[in-house]
């Protein structure tokens, strides 16, 4: 059920206490956002809805339940340390998300549409952005086929939708398994689009690598098996022992926000090379000194060992290295308004 938010819907009691470990939960919040396409009408404006309590209706035969037209994003509102709630890139996400949809020939919003759901989700919601250096708002944006469909085809019907949860550390451990019978991705296929299709592809191995005492899977190349790809939900680099930064070149791999800004980082921030190239996962566990993984919701953490074929490789001397340490530094820094960001990244959301 839905009911339209208003300034007097009633709120829920309490804020979270921003002290307690916060996880990476859903939660239901003040409000969340929703607009439909049609094909007669296109994208209707969209509102606010009460969160607590809201469900979607669906068709049976909507089309996500059985061909998976489901595409989403995943970014982040932060406090600054004066208490103001900042945006990092959200039209890269508006972008990705139009380019995911095309993927799946689904209508996207316009970037203009997607800002507005998101500024209205953060301002509605605004009590619940932790306070600085207590988490995030994670923003999950939305786009499913709600339309009924029975043969394999595009639904005529869209829903865009936008909610958001208070977030703390997403993943945060330090050990991969790369699993000999799985990939994530084969060349051409989706893998460089945020499609929910390739995350229920990623579950088994993900519950594989948490059996045997790693945080997530490593993804290897489908058409060698060798190149390192990418984790099952962020982006992967290695520092190698001259001291260049290496991640995995587009194709296969999401193209990760983070990814892309620890590469305008490492580059015009501290001057270092920083190159996008195949990857062999041999010479990963000979050459590289350092590696780590990037994500909006795992941010940057630092891989300190690889299992590949059975046995546990250390990555240079088996502990987070200090490139990774100033690389997330600098990220949160600029995600912060405590850098300077040249680049424009950061988006004030007014209260
Ligand atoms: N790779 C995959 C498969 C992901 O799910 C994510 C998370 O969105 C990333 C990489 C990192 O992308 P971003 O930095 O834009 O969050
Ligand atoms: C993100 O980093 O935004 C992700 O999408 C990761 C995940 C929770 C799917």
């Amino acid at each position: 059920m839905l009911v339209p938010f208003r300034p007097e819907s009633p709120r829920l009691p309490q804020q979270p206490g921003w002290d307690e470990e916060l996880g990476f939960h859903y939660r239901e919040l003040d409000a969340f956002w929703l607009s439909r396409w049609t094909a007669e009408s296109g994208w209707e404006p969209g509102q606010l809805y009460e969160h607590p309590g809201a469900t979607l209706e669906l068709s049976l035969g909507a089309n996500v339940l059985y061909y998976g037209q489901a595409v989403f994003e995943g970014l982040k509102a932060y406090r600054t340390r004066e208490g103001k709630i900042v945006l990092f890139r959200p039209a890269d996400n508006a972008r990705r998300l139009q380019n995911s949809a095309a993927r799946l020939v689904m209508p996207a919003p316009p970037v203009e549409m997607f800002l507005e759901a998101v500024r209205a989700v953060v301002q509605a919601n605004a009590r619940w952005v932790p306070g600085y250096g207590k988490g995030s708002l994670y923003i999950r944006p939305v786009l499913i086929g709600s339309g009924p469909v029975l043969g394999v085809a595009p639904a005529k019907e869209y829903l865009f939708y936008v909610f958001a949860s208070p977030v703390g550390q997403y993943m945060g451990g330090d050990r991969v398994i790369v699993l000999s019978s799985v990939h994530r991705a084969a060349p051409y296929g989706t893998g460089s689009a945020k499609v929910a299709g390739n995350y229920a592809a990623s579950l088994r191995a993900h519950e594989v690598a948490r059996e045997q005492g790693y945080v997530e899977a490593l993804y290897l190349d489908a058409r060698e098996d060798r190149y390192v790809e990418e984790l099952g939900a962020a982006n992967f680099f290695a520092v190698m022992s001259d001291g260049t930064l290496v991640t995995p070149p587009l194709g296969s791999i999401l193209p990760g926000i983070t990814r892309d800004s620890i590469l305008t980082i490492a580059r015009e921030v501290f001057g270092w090379i920083a190159v996008e190239r195949p990857l062999p996962i041999e010479e990963v566990l000979t050459d590289a000194v350092e590696a780590f993984y990037t994500g909006t919701a795992a941010v940057l953490a630092p891989i300190t060992v690889i299992n590949y074929r059975g046995v546990d490789h250390p990555i240079g001397d088996g502990k987070p290295g200090p490139r990774a340490r100033k690389l997330r530094q600098t990220l949160e820094a600029i995600q912060r308004q405590e850098h300077p960001d040249p680049w424009g990244w950061v988006v004030e959301v007014e209260l």
